[in-house]
């Protein structure tokens, strides 16, 4: 007894002297401590009721004030209670960032692991990989909070809207222009952050981390020529929000079971999404079953007043977003004012608790009010899984696979490995920012092109080309001539940053800025050999001039590949990776331009020369296409089987439908329900192969088309994809359902969804396959 006291208290001193002061934790912050008997006796601490009781008590014991205060992202503690404070707004965009509130760097962990920015990711077509970079994100966001560096676990990601135009200075965070791309990366990664695998598969509530699905809804234009996000009126079709704008939140929630959604800053409509009853009550929770909490864009509550005269005063402006059905303002508009708001009696004190309770359950589920989170669920989740080997070698899967090759005449790439070479241009070491992309966290570790060029050739000759950045507003072109001269082989790294594109910023053209199309042609011009051109960007470029140019022997698209950014590119280039990426979003030539950025239809208007937006309905020319990107293999595809190629849908009546002068037979999808839908269900098969001699991924894309083109139907659209890796000269088979309500149909103006008769194709690689559709 003696002994062991003594030995105790040895050890107690030991460990005082040993740990050094950087690692001493403070432990993570939480409710309902057993240790506190005053507020374990409370039935919102009893873990084993319901989420819903729970919450529904928490609420009933607090004041007025004390309720109130709990509305806005920095919710402060309830020390009566043993409530801690809550930071609500974090990012996780593409890594665990610092860039909201809650979480610090500042101690044992300092960095986490900074995937690519999305928009690369998503050239991977692979829903698994996105599953499993948002595990990993929600992992580390586990192990941070556990290690007392988090006061908050709610994460404002993934950004789902649409890529509708190539300018948006946001684009790059989005998982591109086509509806289910966005709705599969939405499903994979809130899935993966929330992580349902953790508890076996099983539906029990409990979140590893919140996710959000933002920013709801037809939210694409940040600053453009004036226009800004906070007073932008979108004005769209009931038919492009049925088959664009929504259908990625609706599977964010259906599928992906999100925990919180964001309504966005602009109007649609007239009406701004934080005040609209009907997209965030009616749509979102009535008609989705969406059981999270709904926050607000930061800033957004205060903009009904005061910027979009929306609301007639302070107090309407909060209690419009309250009675819509938003839970949790990014702000301080609601500490100012939701008093008074109430006191006016605008603000009935029910909505309050509807929104508190909404909010309080997402801290339950989170395990936030359960005593010591060592001893829960997620609590073994320790500092050494934040940028774990596994989770950096996801960072470099993901970029080199979403890296994108647009050309290699006469097989330029791969180089081989004992040659001379020079790196030349802006991004050729390029910064931590630009190689991140926005919203980043501090990265594990950093790895410019330059450096891993190095690790290739070793003595690899670097210059800027640019004076000030990518910019370019001037260029020493004499010296990268003389330089490229000299080599066997130059690599040019050019593109943008962030300084031409990111949040609130939003292009005004589509050119490579300043003077780096003449240093590309005069360094193209004065080498041995075709020169390799790299280019990061968010959005797309209109490259034409290098693409047409002979000397351009090889073009890479990088987008803003991540921490191991500089490593994927190099593999890619001296050959030990075989580039599978496809562009997610069409590159349009410069002209496109003339349309203007507030146009928020999708459809083209032919009487008016508006060309539409992205693959599905952009008639235009194009400088590459969505879903195009090469490979050192070359890939062929077949159809294998089909199930069925004749579709009788003669169980109900057909319609009428009067677009643009013509008259369309059509079935309503609503009326032919669930079960006949199903039934319809067609099997494909598609074989593919790599005919190459090097292994690599790829990715198979079906697409249907309806037989006959006019502006009310898609061009084509996407049914599915499917990443696979294929061994030199090895044929796999994929596998895809179509379904006809699904995948054959498209809104009406009215915004319901219908099936044209008449003869449909499935598309893949160059090959098609009819299937007719009879009424
Ligand atoms: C980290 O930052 C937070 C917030 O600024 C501060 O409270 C905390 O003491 C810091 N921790 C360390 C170890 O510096
Ligand atoms: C629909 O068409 C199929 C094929 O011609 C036929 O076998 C079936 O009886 C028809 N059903 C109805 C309800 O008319």
């Amino acid at each position: 007894m003696q002994l062991s006291a003594i030995f105790l208290a040895s050890l107690l001193l030991l460990s005082e002297q040993v740990a050094p002061a950087e690692f001493t934790q403070s432990p993570p912050p939480f409710g309902c401590d057993p240790s506190n008997p005053a507020t374990t006796s409370y039935p919102f601490c009893n873990s084993k009721l319901s989420v819903s009781r729970r919450a529904k008590d928490l609420v009933s014991r607090l004041s007025l004030d004390e309720k109130l205060a709990q509305l806005v992202n920095n919710a402060p503690p309830i020390p009566r209670l043993g409530i801690p404070a809550y930071q609500w707004w974090n990012e996780a965009l593409h890594g665990v960032s610092n860039v909201g509130r809650g979480i610090r760097f500042n101690a044992s962990i300092t960095s986490a692991t900074s995937f690519p920015q999305v928009i690369l990711s998503a050239a991977t077509f692979d829903s698994h990989l996105w599953y499993r970079i948002g595990q990993a994100i929600g992992t580390e966001a586990r192990a941070i909070y556990n290690a007392g560096q988090a006061t908050g676990m709610t994460f404002w990601a993934p950004n789902i809207n649409i890529f509708r135009d190539p300018r948006w200075g946001r684009g790059q965070e989005t998982a591109g222009e086509d509806p289910q791309v966005s709705s599969k990366y939405a499903v994979s990664y809130v899935r993966g952050v929330q992580d349902d695998s953790f508890q076996g598969g099983k539906l029990t509530g409990h979140l590893q981390a919140s996710a959000c699905c933002k920013h709801f809804t037809a939210y694409d234009l940040d600053n453009w020529k004036g226009v800004n996000r906070f007073v932008f009126d979108a004005r769209v079709t009931l038919q492009d929000l049925a088959d664009t704008y929504q259908p990625p939140f609706q599977s964010c929630i259906e599928q992906g079971r999100a925990s919180g959604i964001m309504c966005a800053y602009n109007r649609v409509n007239g009406v701004p999404n934080c005040a609209d009853f009907n997209l965030l009550t009616k749509t979102a929770r009535k008609q989705w079953g969406f059981h999270g909490y709904i926050t607000s864009d930061c800033g957004a509550v205060s903009l009904l007043h005061h910027n979009q005269g929306y609301a007639k005063s302070a107090e309407d402006a909060v209690a419009d977003v309250l009675r819509a059905g938003m839970d949790v303002e990014c702000g301080d508009y609601l500490t100012k004012y939701a008093k008074s708001a109430v006191v006016q009696k605008k603000l009935p004190i029910t909505q309050v608790d509807r929104a508190l309770h909404n909010l309080f359950s997402i801290r339950m589920r989170l395990g936030l009010l359960d005593g010591n989170p060592a001893k829960l669920l997620f609590g073994t989740i320790g500092p050494n899984q934040v940028c774990s080997k596994d989770h950096q070698y996801l960072a470099l899967e993901a970029a080199r696979n979403g890296i994108v090759l647009l050309k290699n005449s006469a097989r330029l790439l791969p180089l081989p490995k004992t040659i001379s070479l020079a790196l030349i241009g802006p991004n050729a070491n390029a910064s931590p920012l630009t190689l991140l992309g926005n919203y980043a966290g501090p990265p594990c570790k950093l790895v410019t092109p330059l450096q891993a060029f190095q690790q290739y050739v070793k003595n690899t000759i670097y210059h800027p080309g640019c004076d000030d950045g990518v910019k370019c507003s001037s260029a020493q072109i004499g010296k990268a001539v003389e330089i490229a001269a000299k080599v066997d082989y130059v690599v040019l790294m050019m593109g943008l940053d962030q300084s031409q594109e990111r949040e609130d910023r939003d292009r005004v053209h589509l050119d490579l800025p300043g003077k780096q199309l003449e240093l590309i042609h005069s360094v193209a011009k004065a080498s041995k050999r075709p020169v390799i051109l790299v280019i990061f960007s968010g959005g797309p470029l209109d490259i034409s001039p290098a693409k047409n140019n002979n000397k351009v022997g090889g073009i890479l698209w990088a987008g803003y590949p991540g921490e191991a950014g500089g490593t994927a590119l190099a593999q890619i280039i001296f050959g030990d990776h075989n580039p599978g990426g496809r562009l997610p979003v069409t590159w349009y030539p410069k002209d496109f331009i003339r349309v203007p950025m507030t146009d928020m239809r999708m459809r083209a208007d032919p009487s008016s020369g508006y060309p539409g937006r992205t693959y599905r309905f952009y008639t235009g020319p194009k400088v590459y296409e969505f879903g195009y990107g090469l490979s050192y293999s070359r890939h062929s595809h077949e159809f294998v089987s089909v199930t069925q190629n004749k579709l009788h849908l003669n169980q109900s009546w057909p319609y009428l439908l009067v677009e643009n002068w013509e008259t369309i037979r059509i079935k309503s999808v609503a009326e032919m329900g669930a079960k006949l839908c199903e039934s319809m269900s067609v099997s494909v098969t598609v074989a593919v192969k790599n005919h190459g001699s090097m292994e690599g991924k790829h990715s198979v894309l079906l697409f249907t088309r309806h037989a006959k083109q006019r502006s009310g139907n898609p061009i084509k659209q996407l049914v599915g994809f499917e990443s696979v890796m294929l061994g030199a000269g090895e044929s796999a088979q994929v596998g895809f359902e179509v379904r006809p309500c699904e995948h054959l149909s498209r809104a009406s103006e009215g915004g319901s969804k219908v099936i044209e008769e008449g003869s449909h194709f499935l598309l893949v690689g160059d090959e098609e396959y009819q299937i007719d559709v009879i009424f």
